[in-house]
């Protein structure tokens, strides 16, 4: 195994001293989608770090923190395949000395929609041990999938309101297929929820297809395709302005993406699409 496994952020820091690096923040729990991010990592620096940390700043308290899946030794082992070079992954103690830290980052008012809205301080926590993760790697690229596109969105504008000299890269969702976009979650669906699962990539590709007639169409396409499908829980479906993530008014042409969450039975999933609104 030529990968190295890092606990600590002492030893992270030596490692990489003087080298330019991509990080690939993770929670583990790694797919083809996270292995898409390190092959793009790859690509623009000379030393990959993939950091797995379950982040529990990000769950809110009735969360699947605890049942979280945990797979460490796999993910280093696909890690090590796809020439990854060091692979960070403290204990919660290294990253949060004596339980909690006093300062943390604010995701402001996009922070509290859509997701947020739903798991409210979830993006105060990402923003937080993202932070943290580029202050320990100082790394010249870091790589995010553009499944999480509310994450993407609040990275970057913390990048620029921040002043933090990383590159942001942003990669395309992989899907499996059927168009079930990769999600760590994927792994609690059962085969009829997995089924079911698709609605939301199916509602995605209608919403797509009535792009040229405007926002209304939009999401009524969208929506039908969750009619009669009793295994899903809608809990947002919204389409968004690209440059401010938030919803566009009825009249706006032009590029925007359409978000959808929702539960399937006990899971939470979320997806997304940039489409061109016309009309
Ligand atoms: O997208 C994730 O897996 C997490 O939100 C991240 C960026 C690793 C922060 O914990």
């Amino acid at each position: 195994m030529s990968v190295t496994v890092v606990e600590t952020i002492a030893e992270l820091r030596a490692l990489l001293a003087g080298r330019s690096t991509a990080l690939v923040p993770t929670m583990g729990a790694l797919h083809e989608g996270h292995l898409a991010l390190v092959a793009r990592a790859r690509s623009v620096a000379d030393t990959v770090v993939v950091s797995i940390f379950v982040n529990p700043l990000q769950f809110g308290p009735t969360e699947d923190l605890d049942r979280y899946p945990r797979t460490l030794e796999a993910d280093v082992a696909k890690l090590d395949a796809a020439g990854v070079d060091f692979v960070f992954a403290p204990q919660a103690s290294e990253m949060y000395p004596g339980g909690a830290i006093d300062t943390t980052v604010t995701a402001g008012q996009v922070g509290t929609l859509f997701e947020g809205r739903t798991r409210p301080g979830h993006f105060d926590g990402v923003l937080t041990i993202v932070t943290k993760l580029l202050g320990i790697a100082t790394p010249e690229f870091v790589l995010f999938g553009q499944k999480d596109a509310q994450q993407v969105y609040l990275v970057q504008r913390m990048v620029r309101d921040l002043n933090i000299d990383t590159e942001v890269i942003v990669v395309e969702t992989v899907r499996e297929n059927n168009g079930l976009a990769l999600s760590s979650r994927n792994r609690y669906l059962d085969e009829w929820e997995r089924r079911a699962a698709l609605s939301l990539s199916t509602a995605l590709e209608a919403a797509s297809s009535a792009s040229d007639r405007g926002i209304d169409a939009v999401l009524a396409a969208a929506q039908s395709v969750f009619t009669g499908e009793d295994l899903v829980t809608l809990d947002y479906l919204a389409v968004v302005d690209p440059g401010t993530f938030l919803p566009v008014d009825d009249d706006y042409r032009g590029p925007a993406r359409v978000l959808i969450a929702a539960r399937v039975g006990q899971t939470r999933l979320i997806d997304n699409q940039l489409v061109h609104l016309g009309g």
